[in-house]
């Protein structure tokens, strides 16, 4: 493909896409935003108006067909991500797809294996890799600095009634397969497979304390990882704070990780703390200590970072471009969304047997939600 930009075709037209990945669009050099997708006629026009998109529908298959774009990105409730994907495939459209990839992972393969047998990109929007705080964390443990990592926490809470979504199908399982596991702690699922590698076993407790609707907003799972690390993943829809940190503890140092909210605990985006002396530093850590007097070395202890902060749509977007003209695999692919809708059927099948459950499923791993 030239560098000319991608012409992308959104499936859905709700609060993401008006929220983020329009207004991405319009931003980037390499992306024109061609056509728009809603079951609701009304929402895809106004997007398409707002954003310049010279077309508009309500018949999926006529977005994909369109030969007014190259690529899609869908973000429809989650069980509508597979008929999208499928169809993208089959009409040879690449697929930026949103978390979660399906709501099971039976449905998950097919869109992976779909997207492969055509050669096309399906890359995952697990945006929160994009992080510059994320980046750093990912290449300090990478390159050893805290150690071995032995354990980690990771929490993210965000009240029902905070996000500004345009339906309710995060409240109907059937269409969102889960409130809160599959929605925000689907996030640190994925960013803890990406800084410590892959989850080995499971063990969850899910329950519904406060929303209206029965569903899961009290999210607990234990893990033990394949390297031997463990650790704890919660998350609740109730608390009003919007609570989201994420700690790794290794042999040498820990890193605390704020992706997005801080708060009194959360109090800067990244700080590591390490026993290390400013000469062997890596010089991300050493250039951002400042000594309580210029003659003073550092001598162990917490380093706070505050990177400037990126929209990391806009590093989403560039890497799914990318991909594309390069003809590269997807920086976050189809298959890290399965191995993490892996965790997420895990997790229900430990709540149904009250057992750990080992990982990567049985390929006929039976999908079932909790009831609540
Ligand atoms: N990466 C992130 O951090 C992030 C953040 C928010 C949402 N998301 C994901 O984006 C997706 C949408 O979330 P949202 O907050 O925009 O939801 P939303 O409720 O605001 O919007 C959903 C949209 O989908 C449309 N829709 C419903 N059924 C449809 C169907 N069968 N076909 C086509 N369109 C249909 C609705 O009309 C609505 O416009 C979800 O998968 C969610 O997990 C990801």
């Amino acid at each position: 493909m030239s560098d000319k930009p991608v012409r992308i075709g959104l499936v859905g037209a709700g609060a993401i896409m008006r929220l983020s990945h329009a207004p991405t669009i319009l931003r980037s050099p390499d992306a024109k935003l061609a056509a728009v997708f809603d079951a609701d006629a009304g929402r895809a026009e106004a997007i398409a108006k707002d954003f310049g998109a010279a077309r508009h529908t309500t018949d999926l298959k006529a977005l994909v067909e369109g030969d007014d774009i190259d690529a899609v990105i869908v973000a429809t409730p989650n069980f509508h991500h597979p008929e999208a994907v499928l169809a993208a495939a089959a009409a040879g459209k690449h697929v930026l797809c949103e978390k979660p990839l399906a709501i099971d992972v039976a449905s998950a393969r097919a869109m992976v294996d779909a997207c492969a047998a055509k050669n096309l990109v399906l890359q995952v929007g697990f945006n929160q890799r994009f992080w510059a705080q994320v980046q750093i964390a990912k290449s300090l443990i990478d390159s050893g600095v805290i150690g071995e990592v032995h354990a980690f926490r990771s929490l993210y809470s965000e009240r029902w009634n905070v996000y500004p979504a345009t339906t309710r199908y995060r409240y109907d399982l059937k269409a969102s397969g889960g409130a809160t596991i599959i929605d925000l702690t689907i996030h640190r699922i994925d960013l803890i497979r990406y800084l410590l590698g892959d989850f080995a076993s499971i063990c969850a407790e899910l329950a519904h304390s406060v929303v209206p609707d029965k569903v899961d907003d009290n999210v607990w799972l234990l893990a033990r990882m394949k390297s031997g690390a463990r650790g704890c993943l919660s998350s609740d829809r109730y608390s009003p704070a919007i609570g989201d940190g994420t700690d790794i503890y290794g042999s040498e140092g820990t890193i605390h990780i704020a992706t997005e909210t801080q708060n009194p605990f959360h109090a800067t985006p990244l700080a590591v703390h390490t026993e290390k002396k400013a000469a062997d530093l890596p010089p991300v850590l050493r250039e951002a200590h400042y000594p309580d007097a210029w003659w003073k070395g550092f001598e162990g202890g917490w380093i706070q970072l505050r990177p400037p902060r990126r929209n990391p749509y806009d590093a989403q977007l560039a890497a799914f471009v990318a991909s594309i003209r390069e003809k590269k695999p997807a920086a976050i692919s189809g298959m890290d969304g399965l191995r993490a809708q892996e965790v997420v059927q895990a997790a229900y099948l430990s709540m149904r047997d009250r057992t750990w459950v080992d990982l990567p499923l049985a390929a006929d791993a039976p999908f079932v939600v909790p009831a609540y």
